[in-house]
């Protein structure tokens, strides 16, 4: 039986639930209400440490209880008690303060209105301790990983031997997950036992099945007996993948109060320290090349940091790893614990830095050999991962190189930088490669019931946080039961339909897909093709043999053009184009959304986006006005396009990720069109006309 003929898959179908987004008929997560089931929520606002370091001495409630329609506040005295053991997930269970913008107390309230006044009257007394807060080269540093590859003496011997060397180091500044939707929880604990679950909670998540076991374990109680449901959720780009403590809070809160829905709603404020960020980064990038620019060495050590309460490393050294060849290479990752908020998931969390600093370092190369970057590039490329010793799944980098500089007009270039003006404009073009790994995840499982007429039921526990799975999914189930998308009834974003793995690491769509036809196949044989109504079954997919075999990849090229103003030092990414291979793609128009996504994210990595900390662990860019994120009037002339091609290691449906490697490279691609307008290397992002003007020479011309 063929497993997989497409025929809706690889349409540019519309989202399916797009009429209900723009019309307001889409609950999210915040706004459930009566027509879910939800009456008489009360709310819960959120009180935050002041201090970096320190322990909380006394809460003061009495002024805020005293308000009309305060119910309760909760502190670590009061609040119940907690399992589990990620520190980040302990919500008010010791009076320790690890970063300032921790929750410190939960106002419960009749309205928010209330709840947030509560908050605003709680007194917390804080002790301060000494707080390491500081990010650079002099902060201490563990080292994290055994270095990675050959000896060190020998990388430094052999670039010592080389003809032409680069030794540069650049930076990332912390950058924060800003999706349309904050986060936001609705929750609810039984209050008769043996009537469903115990709690119940509408959570703003890239995974309902792992939300509902990650509060199982943090409440002590089976996995079985939480159901998350999150069935619209307004982007999220790694920040709702795992728990964070806010969700943790709002089911603490409704836990005091059983029978009670609660509701708790991020702000954009709490945002940029409750619900993860990118760390800062640097990155020493040493690179050796022979006479034509062949790679004999790469030596590097990425620096980051990670907060006390949790280890997550934005890990920069995979990609420099992975990428180009040299024979003999070092690499190492250092990090430094720190008072800081828990870092956590961004769209390709240490590929968009580690890439942005290879990618620069190649342009510097480049630059160094005299030869285009394009074709340093090319002369680069390998078949077998250097990282792992594995062939690769059929890299093309080499063909998104080539058809995007043929697409955008490459040849163009001037080899001198600096030489190109338009009136008041510097102009110049910069060129990255991108990639991300090919992830397919196991644990996912779809159930299949027939309806009759030739409609069928497809559910799992799948997210749509933007990219399409409402559509997408049921393209594949279509497909993988011989039907139109129309007889598909999908029920997704619920941890009570058949788990499913995270929105995450780009790997949602290959994964769940691999069980959907899986589960229609294990159907077809079952019932055939004219099954009788209520015939269901419930099963998960597989991953080919040859996928582990593998170094699976995506990869692609980013194209920039790049003006600056010659006096102001104001940068305009005039056209961009991105070129990539990902295997089949399932519909167009939400890949291409999906990659112009990405780019856009790495132009404001590039141009505009940088969290600022300051010596007290305040982030004094907690809110849309001081962090900036790239806007429609910042993103002019923009495209994604992509090879024509399936990946038979990813299973029937041939398809890899396409949702972080937009961002990858990205940054680099602006930063590389900047040096050609300009001749000035910026190494540390965001460029900024701060940054430029005092090496432009304005009007006079150079
Ligand atoms: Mo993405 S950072 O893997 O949700």
């Amino acid at each position: 039986m063929t497993a997989f003929t497409p025929h809706e898959t690889g349409r540019g179908l519309p989202r399916r639930e797009a009429l209900l987004k723009v019309t307001g008929r889409a609950p999210y997560s915040a706004e459930v209400g009566p027509a879910q089931g939800v009456h008489d929520a009360w709310h819960a606002a959120l009180v935050l440490s002041s201090i970096a370091s320190g322990r909380v001495t006394a809460v003061d409630a009495a002024q805020a209880l005293a308000q009309p329609g305060i119910v309760a506040v909760l502190d670590h005295t009061n609040a119940p008690r907690l399992a589990g053991d990620d520190d980040e997930h302990l919500v008010l269970q010791s009076e320790r303060i690890e970063f300032r913008g921790q929750i410190v107390a939960i106002v419960i309230a009749e309205s928010s209105e209330a709840a947030r006044e509560g908050a605003r009257l709680v007194r917390v007394a804080q002790e301060a301790t000494a707080a390491r807060t500081r990010f650079d080269l002099d902060a201490e540093f563990e080292a994290e990983r055994e270095p990675h590859g050959d000896d060190a003496a020998r990388t430094l011997a052999s670039l010592s031997g080389a003809a032409h060397v680069v030794d540069a180091t650049y930076s990332t500044p912390p950058e924060h997950n800003n999706p349309m939707e904050p986060h936001a929880i609705v929750a609810r604990w039984n209050d008769s036992p043996g009537g469903g679950p115990q709690l119940e909670a509408w959570l703003s998540t890239q995974g309902a099945t792992g939300a509902a076991k990650t509060l199982a374990t943090t409440f002590g109680i089976d996995a079985d007996q939480v159901r998350v449901r999150g069935e619209y959720v307004g982007g999220g780009f790694g920040s709702k993948g795992v728990v964070h403590a806010p969700d943790v809070a709002g089911a603490l809160a409704a836990r005091a109060h059983p029978g009670r829905w609660v509701r708790l709603t991020v702000t954009r404020q709490q945002m940029f320290v409750l619900t993860g960020y990118r760390a800062p980064t640097i990155e020493r990038i040493r690179l050796g090349a022979d006479a034509d620019g062949r790679l004999l060495a790469l030596d590097m050590t990425a620096y980051t940091q990670v907060s006390t309460v949790k280890q997550f490393i934005e890990g920069a050294t995979g990609v420099p790893a992975m990428m180009y060849g040299g024979e003999r290479r070092t690499l190492r990752q250092k990090v430094a614990t720190l008072n800081v908020p828990v870092t956590s998931w961004m769209r390709a969390p240490g590929e968009m830095p580690g890439a942005h600093a290879l990618e620069c370092a190649m342009d510097e190369l480049a630059r160094a050999c005299d030869l285009d970057p394009v074709e340093l590039r090319i002369r680069n490329d390998v078949a077998t991962d250097p990282a792992t010793g594995k062939p690769f799944n059929g890299r093309r980098l080499v063909d998104c190189l080539r058809l995007g500089a043929m697409r955008f007009g490459w040849s163009e270039r001037q080899a001198e930088p600096g030489t190109t003006r338009d009136g008041e404009w510097l102009v110049g073009l910069g060129v990255a490669s991108a990639t991300y790994p090919a992830l397919m995840q196991r644990g996912s499982e779809t159930s299949i019931e027939a309806l009759g007429s030739g409609r069928y039921r497809v559910r799992m526990g799948s997210a749509d946080i933007g990219q399409g799975a409402w559509t997408v999914l049921g393209q594949i189930a279509a497909d993988a039961l011989g039907v139109g998308i129309d007889d598909i009834d999908l029920q997704i974003g619920d941890s009570a339909g058949p788990p499913a793995t995270v929105a995450g690491g780009s790997s949602g769509t290959a994964s769940w897909g691999a069980s959907i036809i899986g589960a229609a196949q294990a159907f077809r044989e079952k019932f055939g093709d004219d099954p009788g109504q209520g015939d269901e079954l419930r099963a998960g997919g597989t991953r080919p043999e040859e996928y582990k075999k593998h170094a699976m990849h995506s990869f692609g090229a980013h194209f920039v053009q790049a003006r600056v103003h010659a006096v102001t030092g104001e940068v305009r990414v005039a056209r961009m184009l991105g070129v990539f291979s990902v295997g089949r793609v399932l519909n167009p128009m939400l890949v291409r959304s999906q990659f112009i996504g990405g780019m856009v994210m790495g132009i404001g990595a590039a141009l505009h986006e940088a969290g600022v900390r300051d010596e007290l662990g305040h982030v004094a860019t907690g809110d849309l006005a001081s962090y900036h994120v790239p806007t429609h009037a910042d993103i002019a002339d923009i495209d994604a396009i992509w090879l024509d091609e399936v990946d038979p290691l990813m299973g029937p449906l041939g398809a890899r990720g396409v949702g972080e490697i937009g961002i990858v490279g990205a940054s680099a691609a602006v930063a590389n069109a900047v040096f050609d307008a300009t001749g000035i290397r910026v190494r540390d992002l965001p460029i900024t006309p701060a940054t430029l003007v005092p090496g432009l020479t304005g009007l006079t011309g150079r």
